[in-house]
């Protein structure tokens, strides 16, 4: 499971650590780097999902009758912070293919950080349901904290939230806006720099997935 401290968990997997070393390697290409992304999502998902709930389900073998483990409950929902939290989105929906999707549409405005919203559509259900946040990275935390203050006032109540590098600064902002909300990650940085950046970090996630720098 990795490490935890705090309601914070480091998914310290061998494969998530080796794929996370090629990401940041500066000369990783596009193609590689989206289709790293969405495998390190697979790793995280099977994380994030490990302490689900099960029910029993009465089903039949080709030998005889047995009562089986499903997941128990709604289906859950994947809410990808845009663009970047949809790198992950793919390696999910792999794992959980029933999942319902949220898309959060915000950026970070370059000079104040601060997190602006352009795009939001869920389920109308979504009170209902556990929601998985995601994004890559979360570096001041704003788009993290304004992501879940949104759904909360759709009336979310469950939610987790998902990331690949996180910094100490995000770690400390997001645990005391929604202490509620429980972290996964697949590795805690060093600190950010003074534009904001997540340092040793990767860059720019959205631009480094889809070649827009
Ligand atoms: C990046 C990243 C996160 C956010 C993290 O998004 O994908 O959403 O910054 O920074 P924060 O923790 O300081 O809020 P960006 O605003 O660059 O948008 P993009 O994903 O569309 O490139
Ligand atoms: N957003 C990114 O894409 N990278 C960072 O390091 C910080 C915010």
């Amino acid at each position: 499971m990795g490490q935890v401290t705090e309601r914070v968990t480091v998914v310290d997997h061998p494969l998530v650590q080796h794929k996370l070393t090629l990401l940041r390697d500066k000369t990783r290409s596009t193609a590689d780097f989206r289709r790293l992304m969405n495998e390190i999502g697979m790793f995280l998902a099977y994380e994030v999902t490990r302490d689900l709930p099960l029910a029993t389900r009465e089903i039949e073998t080709p030998i005889e009758r047995m009562s089986a483990p499903v997941i128990a409950g709604k289906k859950l929902v994947f809410a990808p912070i845009l663009r970047a939290g949809i790198g992950f989105l793919d390696g999910m929906l792999t794992l959980v293919p029933s999942a319902r999707v949220a898309h959060i549409g915000l950026y970070r405005d370059p000079e104040t950080l601060e997190a602006v919203e352009y795009y939001f559509k869920a389920p109308s259900d979504v009170a209902e349901r556990l929601v998985v946040v995601m994004d890559p990275m979360l570096a001041t935390a704003n788009s993290a904290v304004a992501a879940i203050t949104r759904l909360k006032e759709r009336g979310v109540v469950d939610m987790r939230f998902v990331c690949l590098l996180a910094a100490p600064e995000g770690i400390a902002k997001l645990r005391a806006a929604h202490p509620d909300v429980p972290i996964w990650t697949a590795a805690i940085d060093a600190r950010l720099n003074d534009h904001g950046y997540i340092v040793p970090g990767l860059g720019d996630a959205g631009d480094r997935m889809y070649g827009t720098k």
